[in-house]
């Protein structure tokens, strides 16, 4: 028998139901309707969410994947020898993989995800494939404090956030979760995140408006999260995808349409719906890189580096803690 490299921890601090009811109410009690995104990502929402990366509308993965692939060696010499890989929202290994394929002798790796299912599998795989890195998995929702585990790698301590998943944050909220991740790398610290480019709008719209309608399955699959984990009874039949990009506020919005005047209950609250009314349920800002590199700045952070593909789908950036 052979010994197989174990995951070092697993910490379970999923918001529960009562979180995810009172977000809910909250924001189908407000006008207009929201509901957070963070709840898409349910075990069928993750599933919808692979297939997502895989359409050929939806570019973001692929162009991000491969870009990693070029300048993974030029990341790993930033980062330097030692290092400990803090990674927020971990729906595959592929891109931790290539980072710390690259780095030499990394010394722990934290996957940090609301989906405990998909993060335990992906923890597993990194604790395989890295028998000498200490693997953690903590599953929190990571726009809320969290406590880390304690590492002991010499090396820095650098944030991994691909994906383009800081675009789900208004600018506000992206200042302050960048200057939240800037205390956890530390001094000396750094980060390596994605984040998807502005580019033309039909490009765009194409990859959130798919041929085969994965995108809207994911879409309204919130709802049957809702359904099933607060007991409420949206009927999905009677709401449709919708999802544009707003020009002036430079962002995908995707919301939910009413069909029909309805009312739907609630954790006991009455929430009525007017025909074509929707519930916004996801924004995806895009950002030039200047404008991501001066958010970062406002965040305590110093961008040292930027790197895009030949097309300008999607930019990596590697950032460091300023000096005080
Ligand atoms: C995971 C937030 C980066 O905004 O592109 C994909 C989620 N939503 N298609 C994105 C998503 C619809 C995705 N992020």
């Amino acid at each position: 028998m052979t010994d197989t490299p174990a995951v070092v921890s697993f910490t379970d601090t999923h918001p529960d139901r009562e979180t995810f009811l009172g977000e809910a109410l909250a924001g189908l009690c407000a006008m207009p309707k929201t509901l957070p995104s963070k709840y898409f990502y349910d075990e069928p929402g993750c599933q919808l969410f692979r297939r997502i990366c895989e359409l050929p509308e939806y570019y973001v993965t692929r162009a991000e994947t491969a870009l990693l692939g070029d300048i993974a060696a030029q990341a790993a010499e930033m980062i330097g020898t030692s290092a400990s890989i803090i990674e927020y929202g971990i729906g595959s290994s592929e891109k931790a993989g290539i980072l710390l394929a690259a780095l030499d002798r990394p010394a722990a790796f934290v996957g940090v995800d609301i989906a405990g299912g998909a993060l335990s599998a992906v923890a597993e795989t990194m604790a395989r494939d890295f028998p000498d890195l200490a693997v953690h998995a903590v599953c929190a929702d990571f726009t809320q404090p969290f406590q880390l585990p304690a590492l002991a790698g010499p090396g820095r301590r650098v944030v991994f956030f691909p994906g383009s998943s800081l675009g789900n944050f208004d600018h506000e909220q992206a200042v302050a979760f960048l200057a939240n991740a800037a205390r956890v790398a530390g001094p000396n610290g750094g980060m390596l995140i994605g984040i998807d480019l502005k580019k033309d709008v039909a490009i765009l719209n194409a990859a959130y408006n798919d041929a085969q309608d994965v995108t809207a399955a994911f879409n309204l699959n919130l709802l049957r999260h809702l359904n099933r984990e607060c007991g409420a009874a949206f009927d999905l039949d009677a709401f449709r995808h919708h999802a544009f990009y707003n020009d002036d506020l430079g962002r995908i919005e995707m919301h939910l349409v009413s069909l029909r005047e309805q009312t739907v209950y609630l954790g006991g609250q009455a929430i009525v719906f007017a025909e074509g009314e929707t519930i916004h349920t996801e924004n995806s800002y895009k950002y030039s890189i200047p404008e991501f590199q001066d958010l970062a700045r406002r965040a305590g952070w110093e961008p040292l580096r930027a790197w895009s593909d030949a097309e300008n789908l999607f930019s990596l950036h590697y950032l460091s803690v300023a000096a005080e």
